[in-house]
């Protein structure tokens, strides 16, 4: 007898009507009209079934401390990272991880299953680090989290950077961060690039870096992470985030960058909802979307992922833990109208976020982990477009939350009693 069953579902890749089967958190079987008995069956009805969602870029020790110790008053990234340093000395580890075990809360009941966060290493008390090694043990039996080390204030610009950083790998965060435009100079940035991806081929660990996130087309650490990482064999391993000033790069240029970033096997992880808040701040009009070419990319063949950054903290004030928010902000800003394109978007909050983060037995077939959220949707479109409510959220077989349909009750002359926004039935896509 099977632990679970699931029927009628729609799956991303169009599939309709299928039979989900589930056996010690693993999937066993998927095919249409499975009739095998278990313990527990459900139905359905032909909505959307997914592999959970995945934030491959994430801040869990900056998360809901909106207004601590002010607000952001210009929005800007640079003030932001100010003001992240006025908080700093405030902390207290029973704080951060109060703060980031509500915003794991708020992660499941989004089907939010997975989150890279990187951590900061600038201060030489790693309490940041501390603290959200304690979160991921805490959350390791609901939710995967990956953390990076990173050096917020600049691995070379701090005193003790390297050290920190290398203490911190060394307590057990798993991934190599940096921020290379925010060294002193071109050459420094290009300088903490070759040493840290050094530091990570050392140490067998992956890299993940706040690359170029800026809007000066001639900020290219890009061009020096994707050649270390061919140069160090670490094709595959390596991942580019924000990568904003290839926004306003010229095209000559950019037209030999991709091939590179491709051929080094370095992924790209844009951050929407961030990018289009904290770019262009230096424009007047026309005021530039400062996020990456995510289409020219994805034709040239890049790993491409879309991370959600941050949630009320110093940079942004808005969110709710939802990668179907991002999603959609990302096919806005890219103009990723097609239904192709809007295929990729889903993807890049799902698959290709998996893929980012290296995870294992990660997709809706057997023998990955019995781990999908039930969405109020028909397709991926519909998903994105109403940021559908996430119906039930399960891991590994076990349900983990639950959230009724959501259908709003209408009061008008010879119409329906409600609508829960789906289209007419005569209308097709
Ligand atoms: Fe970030």
């Amino acid at each position: 007898m099977l632990d679970l069953l699931i029927t009628h579902a729609t799956l991303p890749d169009g599939r309709t009507d299928q039979s989900v089967a589930v056996q010690g958190g693993r999937i066993v079987d998927v095919q249409p009209g499975l009739q095998v008995p278990a313990a527990e069956t459900v139905d359905a009805q032909g909505q959307l079934l997914t592999p959970p969602f995945c934030d491959p870029h994430f801040h869990l020790d900056a998360t809901l401390s909106y207004g601590l110790p002010r607000v952001n008053q210009s929005g800007t990234l640079l003030e932001g990272i100010a003001l992240w340093g006025e908080l700093k000395p405030l902390l207290t580890e029973e704080a951060l991880v109060e703060r980031a075990l509500a915003y794991c809360d708020w992660a499941v009941a989004k089907g939010l299953l997975a989150i890279r966060s990187h951590v900061d290493t600038s201060d030489p008390s790693l309490l940041p680090v501390r603290a959200m090694l304690a979160v991921k043990e805490r959350v390791a039996p609901y939710l995967d989290l990956q953390l990076v080390a990173f050096p917020q204030d600049g691995v070379l610009r701090t005193p003790g950077g390297v050290e920190n950083l290398q203490r911190a790998l060394d307590l057990g965060v798993d991934v190599v961060g940096g921020i290379p435009h925010f060294e002193r100079t071109m050459a420094d940035g290009a300088a903490s690039v070759r040493l840290l991806c050094e530091l990570a081929a050392e140490r067998g660990k992956l890299v993940d870096m706040h690359c170029d996130e800026s809007d000066d087309p001639l900020s290219r650490h890009i061009e020096t992470l994707a050649f270390e990482a061919q140069r160090l064999g670490l094709q595959g391993r390596v991942n580019g985030s924000h990568c904003t000033s290839m926004h306003s790069m010229d095209n000559y240029y950019v037209s030999k960058l991709i091939p590179l970033i491709a051929e080094s096997g370095v992924s790209v992880v844009a951050n929407p909802l961030i990018n289009i808040t904290l770019q262009g701040r230096h424009d007047t009009y026309p005021k530039r979307r400062g996020m990456t070419r995510v289409p020219e990319l994805l034709a040239g063949g890049v790993t491409v992922a879309f991370g959600h950054d941050c949630v009320m903290d110093p940079w942004y004030g808005m969110g709710s833990a939802d990668m179907l928010e991002v999603a959609h902000m990302g096919l806005h800003v890219a103009q990723m109208t097609s239904q192709p394109a809007i295929r990729q978007c889903f993807e890049a909050v799902t698959t290709q976020a998996a893929k980012v983060m290296h995870l294992d037995h990660y997709g809706i077939a057997p023998g990955c982990d019995a781990s999908f959220v039930l969405l109020q949707a028909r397709d991926p479109a519909d998903a994105i477009r109403l940021r559908a409510t996430r119906l039930k959220v399960w891991r590994r077989g076990q349900l983990l939350a639950s959230a009724a349909q959501q259908v709003s009750t209408l009061n008008l002359p010879d119409r329906p009693a409600g609508t829960a926004f789906e289209l007419p039935r005569h209308a097709t896509r």
